[in-house]
C-alpha cells in the first residue's frame, strides 16, 4: 500500500487505535513508534525517508529479502486465479505441490504435511497431534511435554505451556497443564547451572541426560513429546553442543516420546539448510515452522509429520479434529513455493554455509570490548551477550539491564542505523537474523554500527 496519509497523521491515528505486539504502549506517547514504509533487499526505509539495516530480516522471517518483485507477483497471480479456499474436505494445487515440496526436503520419514498459518499454530498443532496419536496408541496418559527453559514456542495456550518464559505467562495462568522445563544449552552460563564447563560433549550430555531425567521423574507413561529449537533463540542464540540432539533422540526413543523440532525460526535456510535438523544430523519425529518459508510476502505455517505418527490417522473413519480457516491460504502456498525456487536459484542454504563463518569471525572482533562476553549462534543466526565483567561473567541487575537495553542500545542501534534486537528475556543479548542474501561487506558494516554502539553503551552505565 502506498499511502496518502503523512507521518504525523500516521503517528496519531497510531496512537489512539493501533495495539503493538509485545510492546509499551506508553512508548507510543512518549515518542511514537517507528513506521516502517518500505523495504529493499537487505534495507528498510522509515516514513522519514531514513535507511537502515535490516539485521534482523523483520521477525527472523525475510530470508530472502525485501523487494522481491517475483514473490509479489506470484501473490497477484494466486489471488486472481484462487484467491481462497480452506482445506477441509477440499484442496488446491498451490498446498498440494507445496506439501510435495516440504516432505522431499523433510528427512527421514516426515511425509505428512498439516498447514496452519503462522509458528505458534504449528507448534499448538504439533502438541494436539502428539497427545492425540498417544491416545490412539492406547496410551492415554501421555500427555505431558518438556521443553527448555527461556525458550520460546509461540503464544495459543498450549503454546504458551511450552514456552519457558515465567514472565510471558503468568498473567495467563493457568496455561494448559502438563507442560515441564529442563535446562537450555548455554555453555557459556554451564559453570552457572551445576554442569560441565570446560568440555562442550560432556555439557552436552549433561544437558541430555537432564530431559531423561524429568521423563522418568515425571514418570515415561505421562510424557507425550520434547519440544527443541535447533538453536534456542530465547536468551540469545544456544546452539546444540556436539553429540546433543544424538543423546537426545536415544533417550526419546527409549521412553517412548516423540521429538518436535521447533523450526519456526531455525528452518528455511537460517542455518543453512531448508531444515535445521538436516544440517545438525538428526531426524525429529515432527518439525514445526513458518516465518521464512515465504520469506514473510504472505503468512504461513505448517507441522510436518513423520509416517509412524500420521499412520493411525490415515485410515477407517480417523480424522485430526484440529484446523484452520486460513491454515495452507492459496496465496502463501504458492508464494513459498516461488520463495524456493529462489532459494534453490540463488543457492542461499549453500552462501549460508559458507558465508557463517566469515560473518561469526566478524562478530567476534566484538569480544574487544568490554561489554561483550560471548558471541554465540550458527548459519545466520548470531547472540552477542553483554555483560557488567567479563572476568566473572557477572550480568546485569533489572535496573542496569533497563538503562542498557531499552534506555540506550534498542535507540542507539536504531538511530546508527542497524534494525536488530536487544533482548533480555534471558540475560541481555544482540540478536542478528539478517536476509540471507548478504555477505562480507555486510558483515563489516554490521561489526562497525555495533562497535560504535557499544563502545557509547559503556558510558551509560
Ligand atoms: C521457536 C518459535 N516457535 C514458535 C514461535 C511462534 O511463532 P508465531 O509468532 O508465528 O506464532 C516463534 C516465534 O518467534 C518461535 O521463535
Amino acid at each position: 500500500m502506498s499511502t496518502t496519509r503523512n507521518e504525523a497523521e500516521l503517528q496519531a491515528m497510531a496512537k489512539d487505535h493501533l495495539w503493538m505486539h509485545f510492546t509499551r504502549q506508553s512508548t507510543m506517547e512518549k515518542s511514537g513508534v517507528p513506521i516502517i514504509v518500505k523495504g529493499d533487499g537487505h534495507h528498510i526505509w522509515d516514513a522519514k525517508g531514513k535507511q537502515y539495516f535490516d539485521g534482523l530480516a523483520g521477525l527472523f522471517v525475510v530470508n530472502a529479502g525485501h523487494g522481491r518483485r517475483r514473490l509479489a507477483e506470484t501473490a497477484a497471480r494466486q489471488a486472481s486465479e484462487l484467491a481462497f479456499f480452506p482445506l477441509w474436505s477440499y484442496a488446491h494445487p498451490a498446498a498440494i505441490e507445496l506439501a510435495d515440496r516440504l516432505a522431499d526436503e523433510a528427512p527421514g520419514d516426515l511425509n505428512r504435511v498439516f498447514f496452519s498459518t503462522g509458528g505458534g499454530e504449528a507448534v499448538e498443532t504439533a502438541l494436539k497431534l502428539a497427545k492425540h496419536y498417544w491416545k490412539l496408541m492406547g496410551k492415554p496418559t501421555k500427555h505431558k511435554v518438556i521443553s527448555r527453559s527461556v525458550a520460546y514456542h509461540g503464544t495459543p495456550h498450549g503454546a504458551l505451556a511450552i514456552t519457558g518464559i515465567p514472565a510471558m505467562k503468568s498473567m495467563f495462568e493457568p496455561v494448559a497443564p502438563g507442560g515441564f522445563r529442563v535446562p537450555n544449552t548455554n555453555f557459556y552460563r554451564a559453570a552457572e547451572m551445576g554442569a560441565p564447563a570446560d568440555d562442550e560433549e560432556a555439557f552436552g550430555r549433561w544437558a541430555a541426560d537432564r530431559i531423561e531425567e524429568m521423563i522418568l521423574f515425571e514418570g515415561a507413561d505421562t510424557v507425550a513429546a520434547v519440544f527443541l529449537e535447533p538453536v534456542q533463540n530465547s536468551g540469545g542464540c544456544f546452539p546444540p553442543p556436539p553429540g546433543y540432539f544424538a543423546r537426545v533422540r536415544e533417550i526419546c526413543d527409549r521412553h517412548d516420546v516423540l521429538l518436535v523440532s521447533d523450526e519456526v525460526i531455525c528452518a528455511f535456510g537460517r542455518l543453512g539448510h531448508t531444515f535445521a535438523c538436516t544440517g545438525l544430523g538428526y531426524v525429529p519425529d515432527m518439525i514445526t515452522c513458518a516465518k521464512g518459508m515465504t520469506s514473510g510476502y504472505s503468512p504461513i505455517g505448517a507441522t510436518i509429520v513423520s509416517d509412524r505418527i500420521y499412520e493411525p490417522f490415515s485410515h477407517g473413519d480417523m480424522s485430526f479434529p484440529h484446523g484452520y480457516t486460513f491454515g495452507g491460504h492459496p496465496v502463501s502456498a504458492a508464494v513459498a513455493l516461488e520463495n524456493l525456487a529462489i532459494f534453490d536459484e540463488e543457492g542461499l542454504n549453500q552462501r549460508v554455509r559458507e558465508n557463517s563463518p566469515l560473518f561469526r569471525a566478524e562478530l567476534e572482533k566484538l569480544l574487544d570490548l568490554p561489554l561483550v562476553g560471548d558471541v554465540r549462534g550458527d548459519g545466520y543466526f548470531f547472540g552477542i551477550e553483554l555483560v557488567k565483567d567479563k572476568g566473572t561473567k557477572e550480568t546485569f541487575d533489572d535496573a542496569e539491564s533497563e538503562r542498557l537495553l531499552r534506555g540506550f542500545l534498542s535507540p542507539a542501534l536504531f538511530e546508527a542505523g542497524l534494525y536488530c534486537r536487544a533482548d533480555d528475556r534471558g540475560d541481555p543479548v544482540i540478536q542478528l537474523a539478517p536476509p540471507l542474501t548478504i555477505g562480507q561487506p555486510e558483515f563489516r558494516e554490521i561489526e562497525q554500527i555495533l562497535r560504535d554502539v557499544l563502545t557509547r553503551a559503556q558510558a551509560v552505565l
